[in-house]
């Protein structure tokens, strides 16, 4: 995969790309990323990248012509068709089902623009995807971006070393994940439930999806609505209801 990042502050990536699974996914060549600051591009003297909104009010807009041009340019060097992602509060809400689409993609561009808003011809003509990562204003599409690039980098081909560890995530089964423990069984008296202990492998997964569906009725209820339930875990939440 190749991801190009349209930042005017490319150095706020560098500690999130030189370390961990990221800088091995990028060492394992599992993806490259170039960064382009799109005040190169800028068409006037004083290089603005911004200017005052047509109509007035507060706050400065992102002029179109420096953003379309390094677009163009990454285009230009490139046989796909990348998606270009716009990090803004008004975008869709990521989620693992997002980052999960954009995985399947060779080449992505994402737009970090800080302060202040776009030219609306930015969204209408040169975006596919506008991502928003809450509902908070952040300064800047920097960290969304970093956030958006760790979730999607992680599930591309080989960068998690143990497959499986991605698709028992939260959200990738539609629950929360189930609780974990390590050694030792009894740690101040807290004591690792007997089952985990106990060999039983078939016992251990209906344990591990019993309380992985009761972890997400107590804390995302909203999530369940998206299964479809057994009858018996229909039952358990009733009984979890009751309770
Ligand atoms: N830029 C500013 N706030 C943002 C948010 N919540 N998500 C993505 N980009 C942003």
């Amino acid at each position: 995969m190749r991801i190009d990042i349209l930042s005017l502050f490319p150095e706020m990536f560098e500690g999130v790309f030189q370390s961990s699974i990221l800088k091995k996914a990028y060492d394992a060549n599992a993806f490259q990323y170039n960064f382009i600051n799109f005040r190169d591009y800028t068409d006037n003297k004083h290089n603005k990248v911004d200017d005052y909104p047509y109509g007035g009010g507060a706050g400065m807009v992102l002029k179109p012509q420096p953003i379309f041009d390094a677009v163009d340019h990454v285009k230009k060097d490139t046989k796909t068709k990348p998606r270009v992602v716009l990090m803004c509060p008004q975008g869709e809400t990521f989620t693992q089902k997002k980052a999960e689409e954009l995985a399947t993609e060779d080449h992505l561009i994402f737009i970090c623009g800080h302060y202040e808003g776009y030219d609306e011809r930015i969204r209408t003509e040169l975006v596919t995807d506008e991502v928003s990562i809450g509902d908070y204003v952040l300064t800047g599409g920097e960290l969304g971006a970093m956030v958006v690039i760790d979730s999607v980098v992680r599930l591309l081909p080989g960068v998690l070393g143990n497959e499986k560890s991605a698709v028992q995530d939260s959200f990738s089964t539609g629950l929360l994940e189930h609780p974990h423990y390590t050694r030792p069984a009894d740690f101040r008296g807290l004591k690792v439930p007997d089952v985990l202990l106990s060999g039983n492998h078939a016992h251990i997964e209906e344990w591990r999806k019993k309380e992985a569906l009761k972890r997400t009725f107590l804390r995302r209820r909203d999530l369940l609505q998206e299964l479809e339930l057994t009858d018996q875990e229909k039952e358990w939440i009733k009984e979890w209801k009751n309770d």
